[in-house]
Order: C-alpha cells, then structure tokens, then sequence
C-alpha cells in the first residue's frame, strides 16, 4: 500500500477550526448523549426517513397478481420496524396504466385492482396510528387522456375545457404536408405533439400520446387541480405529496423550434421549453398557498433538467414558500446518455464524478434556508447495488456494498429517502431476461426506437443499457419470503411482472434477526441517523480525496460542540472503500482534529459479520466505516 500522498490536515479541512459557539452551556450539555433536542424546532421531515411503496410490486392481498393497498398496510409493521417515518406511496389513482399509473384518468377514485378511496383512509389511520405519515404522488402536469377535464376539452374548440389542455394548429412544410407545432422530442422516445383529427388541432404530450399536458397557464385549470386533487385528499387526512415533474407546468408560450442539435431525428430535445418556464416559481408558490400550506401538508418535487444548485435553490429556500424539499438527479443519472435522445446507450463514469454531484447537493444549502434530499434509488432507475455497488461478483461483495451504499445514505444531509427492496439489497433483473420481460413503456419505445432503427449495434447497446438502467429492475415483485410461493409477494399463478430468480437469496425473512444482513444494518443505520441528527441529517459536508478512484471520505460536521466544550464541533468521519481492493486507512484522529484518545469508532459495515478491525487497520473490499470525535 503507498503511503498517505495527499495528506489531509485539520487546517486545510476545517478552515473555522474554533468557531465561536452561541449555544448556551445547558443545551449543549443536554445534546451530549444526541442531537435530538436542540434540532426539536425543526419540521418532523428533515430527520423523518421516507420509503417509497410501488403499489403494483409490495404487497399482493388477494392473490391477482398485482400489490394492492391492503397488502401495503399488512407490511406497515414492517415499515414502522425498520424505522420508516413516512410512506409515500406512488400513483394508486384511477388509471388506464398506459405509464404505470402517472397517467391518471379519475384523481377521486382509485385503481380497482389497488383498492378504493376507503382503503387509503385505512392506510392513513393505519399510518397514523404507528406515528407514520403517509404522502401520495401527485401528477399534474398531465392526465391521461381518459381523463374527464381531456375527453371535454378534446370534444370541440369551443368547450369550456378546451384551453385546460395545450392544443395548437398544424404547420405546413414547403411540399404542403402537415407538420407538429413544434419540433419537439420528449419522454420515452415521443415527440411532444398528436394530432386530433376530429377537431383538427395537436394536443401537447411531453410524456406519451396518452398523458396529454395540463394548461397551467389557465387560472380556472389551475384551481381545479388544487381543489379537486390535492385539497381532496388532504382533507381526507393525508400528510402531503410527492409532485411529478414539478417544474414543468411553465412552458415558453412562443412555442419554437429547438436548435437542431442532431440532425437524424425529425423531433429534437428541448427542455429549455418547458423546464423552470417564466412562470413556473409563480404556479408553485401559488400550489403551496392555495393547497400545502393551510394543510401544513409535506411536500417533495421531482426536479430534472436543472443547470445546478444556483437554479435549485429557489424552489426550496422556506422563506418563498414553495416546495420544502425536491429530487434533483445530476448524482442518479450517471451513466445514462441524457433523457431523450440516447438515454439507454450506458455512459461509464468514474467515482470522483459521482462524487462530485454528490457534494454539489449536499453543501449548496448552506449558509441558506432551503433543505435537500438523500437517495439514490427509485421507480425510475436500476437498483443502486446494481449500478453503484457490486452485485455480480457474488454474496460476499453484494452484501458488502450493499451495506456500504447504506452507510453512504445514511451519512448524508437532508432527508432520507429509501426506495422499496433498497434495505434488503434487491438486485437488478437477471442479465438473461430477454426485452420481453420489461414492461415499462419507455423501456419498450426506446427498444423499438432502435430496432426499427435496423441497426444492430444499436439494438444491442440499448439493451445492454437496460440492462443497467431500466425503470424496470426496481418494479419487480418485492422478496419477503425465500421459500414462499413468488416470494411472498403473491398467491397468484402469475404476477404482473415477473419474481426475480434469486429471491431464495435475498428476501425480508432470511435477513431479518441476522445481525450479518443488509437489512438488519439498515436498521442500525437508520437508530444511529436519528441519535445524531446533528450530524448526519443536519452536518455540513465536506468531501476529502475527490479523485480517488476507489476510496470515499468525507466529514460531517455538527453545529453543536463536542461536550459543550467551544471550538470542538462534533464530526464523523465516514470512510468507505468503493472497490474490490483493499484500500489503505485514514489518519482518523488527525482527520477528526482530535487526539488519539478521542477518536471513536461507531460503525464497520463489517460489524456482525466478524470482528471488527482497529482503528487504524486497511479496509477490506467494499468495507466503509464511521469514526467520531466525541463518544458515542
Ligand atoms: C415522473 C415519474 C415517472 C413518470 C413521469 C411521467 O418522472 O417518476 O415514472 O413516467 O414522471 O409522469
Ligand atoms: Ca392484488
């Protein structure tokens, strides 16, 4: 092993090292066991921990196949367990499914096969009453074009709904034939614009033909979705929303053409045309007064496309009252070839990147009033052990990355969000499953997309992509239970999408009570997070060895002292070894800015699974661990 090149020292890393401290000296006494107390003023959701239920795949009751709400609530005591604070819960809402649900035809009425309005009363109550909230996802940048509010304003030009939606007249190219509006191209593969023969306009689509875009521009559009979507379900009890693409509802009016910035597509890219549009902070803000705010309802935005933090901000500073918190994904789109045109053809990327994004979200709110989000997994991506850790090079270093990537989440600032099956290392869909096992749309468009292509490299690279990074690795049935039957997720024949083979392996019921598993870490993770929110859900971040290939390490800094004493701000010290080499240690009290004596070790991933080493021993494989300067 070389020796430590690039040392890091107190000076270079805490350039405040005696900071003047304005806490009094019986607050900082109580806060020495936790940082719980002084942090009691802050909204429950900073520190709450949120996972994230796909309803299709967690829990089946009634042997259909499909997860429904009842399912969801027989787990709840799982959920509670685990250390789960709030359920957000994705689209249950009537639907034709044409995007899982993200296309809703009745926002009143729920999906049959999912339950009814009743059963997400229960689930609230139920929620409630394990002292849990529940949020649900909100899509109002679209319907489906089922939807009452499309079918009237499609019906004719003059219907009162007719300008709910975006509907524009036809251009014509110089031999006459008919072209779109614009020449935008969308999500999954799609150009934004479907012509209506009947009344002979096109309607906007970002999204698939069947999630016609909502008119925000319309005041009377815009008092709807308050009322008859969010204020209906608050008022029926629940605790916020998730809101999808949030910051889409603002489209540039002129409706333009895009530059051309790849010449073999007819449709090209063109988010700067609807992403953070000149109205889109006014439309917000109006959400939150009219909606979240007299309900004091949680909210998180699903934010893409930003430039970086300095765009972000705006969103999420308290003080302009617009979301409390959003997803941005600089950090969970690696590897992807960028939304709309090649997203699936795999860019490989190397850690110092990601570590870069990882930083930029983590310090941009400081010094100022707005908060961020910790995750790195979704409905919307491949399993983080999948793509971030090693899970093909067999048990030991699944496990240990999996813990690894947990240690990684858990350390970070802001709140917490997990992704179901994340907690138990649930795994991409087996490289053997053919195309025909990805049921997502926007797996199968950008699949036909190259094979009508006719271009057999293409084909191939997109496949290998999805093997990666399709929507469809984390939609998978959920695996309780190796010896049941569609490993507990279901009695069914079949399910809707198919059990993933190695549920035998990794599911709830062999890794709980086993102190070696991924899950039973995840529940130690999640007790130390809360015992210390000062400096894991609130620490400032400072990265070290940003171009270290293998290693990730950085401090997280409290506001409070260690034992009250003044200078001394209590850190943590997380080191993880993101490769299948042994990696050389840190100088940890030097790192830590304190002696010897008072460097602590909190948490080896390897805990439970054998002893752990000394403070100062090489990390293992996949190993990461926590130190810190005060006691624990
Ligand atoms: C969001 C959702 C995604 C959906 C899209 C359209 O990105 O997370 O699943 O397809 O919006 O509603
Ligand atoms: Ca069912």
């Amino acid at each position: 092993m070389a020796e430590n090149a690039d040392k890091i020292t107190p000076a270079t890393l805490y350039p405040n090292h005696v900071s003047s401290s304005k806490l009094t000296n019986g607050l900082c006494h109580q806060t020495e066991q936790n940082g719980t107390q002084l942090l009691g003023k802050e909204p429950w959701w900073k520190a709450g921990v949120f996972y994230q239920v796909y309803p299709a795949s967690f829990m089946d009751s009634n042997g259909d196949g499909w997860g429904d709400i009842p399912g969801l609530i027989s787990k709840l005591d799982y959920l509670s367990d685990l250390g789960v604070d709030c359920v957000w819960l994705s689209p249950v809402f009537d639907s034709p499914q044409a995007d899982m649900g993200y296309d809703v035809r009745d926002y009143q009425a729920i999906y049959a096969p999912y339950g009814t309005a009743e059963d997400v009363d229960r689930l609230t109550e139920e929620c409630h009453r394990r002292g849990m909230k529940l949020i649900l996802d909100l899509v109002v940048n679209h319907t489906s074009v089922e939807h009452a509010w499309f079918q009237e304003s499609r019906s004719s030009k003059t219907s009162p709904k007719r300008d709910w939606y975006i509907w524009k007249p036809a251009r014509y190219n110089s031999q006459g034939e008919r072209i779109p509006p614009t020449n935008w191209r969308g999500y999954f593969a799609c150009p934004t614009w479907t012509w209506d023969e009947e009344t002979q306009e096109y309607y906007l689509h970002l999204y698939a033909p069947d999630q016609p875009d909502l008119n925000w521009e319309n005041p009377d559009c815009r008092d709807a979705i308050y009322k008859e979507t969010m204020r209906f379900w608050l008022d029926r009890g629940v605790d916020g929303f998730r809101i999808d693409t949030v910051n889409k509802y603002s489209k540039r009016t002129e409706y333009q053409d895009a530059p051309v910035t790849d010449p073999r597509w007819e449709s090209q890219p063109a988010p700067e045309m609807w992403c953070n549009g000149p109205r889109i902070h006014e439309f917000i803000h109006e959400m939150n007064e009219k909606a979240l705010a007299p309900y004091q309802a949680v909210s998180v935005g699903e934010l893409s496309n930003m430039a970086g933090p300095a765009d972000v901000l705006p969103y999420v500073g308290a003080a302009r009252r617009e979301l409390d918190m959003v997803f941005e994904f600089s950090m969970i789109r690696l590897g992807t070839g960028g939304g709309f045109g090649p997203k699936y053809i795999y860019q490989p990327y190397t850690l110092p990147t990601l570590k870069r994004h990882v930083a930029r979200f983590q310090t941009f709110i400081e010094g100022t009033d707005g908060w961020t989000t910790v995750f790195c997994e979704n409905h919307d991506n491949g399993r983080a052990v999948s793509r971030f850790g090693d899970s093909g090079s067999g048990a030991e270093l699944w496990r240990a990355s999996a813990r690894t990537l947990a240690l990684w989440q858990a350390t970070l600032t802001g709140t917490l969000f997990l992704y179901q099956g994340q907690e138990i290392g649930m795994v991409n869909m087996p490289a053997a499953w053919g195309i025909e096992e990805y049921k997502d749309v926007e797996s199968r468009n950008f699949y036909a997309d190259a094979s009508a292509s006719g271009d057999r490299d293409r084909v191939d690279k997109t496949m290998h992509g999805l093997r990666i990074l399709a929507r469809d690795h984390s939609r998978i049935p959920f695996q309780w239970d190796g010896e049941a039957r569609n490993a507990g997720f279901s009695d069914a024949d079949e399910t809707w999408m198919r059990v993933h083979d190695g549920y035998r392996d990794i599911n709830v019921k062999k890794q709980t009570g086993d102190p070696a598993s991924v899950l039973e870490f995840w529940r130690r993770l999640l007790k130390i997070r809360k015992k210390y929110p000062d400096v894991f859900v609130h620490g400032v971040f400072r990265s070290l060895r940003d171009e270290d290939l293998q290693r990730y390490v950085y401090v997280k800094e409290s506001k409070l002292d260690v034992n009250g004493k003044p200078g001394t701000k209590r850190r943590a010290l997380v080191v993880m070894n993101w490769s299948k080499e042994v990696q050389e240690p840190e100088n940890v009290n030097e790192v830590l800015g304190c002696s010897a004596e008072s460097a602590h070790f909190l948490v080896s991933t390897t805990d439970g699974c054998r002893e752990r080493a000394q403070l100062d021993a090489a990390l293992e494989p996949w190993e990461g661990r926590i130190y810190t300067n005060f006691q624990p």
